[in-house]
């Protein structure tokens, strides 16, 4: 069944205990909006959830950016590229929630459900082989 429920798994591993435990957290943070939404409050709960997004998945971003720079990642510039693009797109849902809609919420679930699986599980995991084949 398809569900915007966020959940860590295995799957999300990329081999590093301090990069694993920054994707908890995210996901966690996403959780916590989807249990907002089906509560009824994903509307009113908009803004602090994006800001607090906004704030801790800059701060991952800027951290996983180093370390890959660390193991001489190839496609370093392609990955920070989509970290850019996100945070864009948070920014602009930002600027949307000051005046909350009703279809805010799952425009936002849609957006980071999608973003969970194409750079999460996909884009990261690359780093994850990279590295886990050079070190
Ligand atoms: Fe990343
Ligand atoms: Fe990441």
């Amino acid at each position: 069944m398809y569900t915007f429920r966020f959940e860590w798994n295995e799957s999300h591993g990329v081999g590093n205990d301090i990069l694993d435990d920054q994707h908890k957290q995210l996901i966690g943070i996403m959780n916590d909006y989807y249990f907002s939404m089906i509560q009824g409050k994903g509307d009113i709960k908009a803004k602090t959830y994006l800001e607090q997004l906004l704030a801790f998945a800059a701060s991952h971003f800027a951290y996983e950016e180093e370390y890959l720079a660390g193991k001489g990642y190839p496609d370093l510039k392609n990955h920070k590229e989509e970290h850019d693009s996100f945070i864009c797109s948070i920014k602009d849902f930002l600027r949307v929630a000051s005046t909350p809609t009703i279809s805010l919420p799952i425009d936002m679930l849609k957006f980071i459900k999608k973003w969970e699986q194409q750079h999460m599980l996909l884009t990261d995991k690359k780093y994850a082989e990279f590295i886990s084949h050079r070190f």
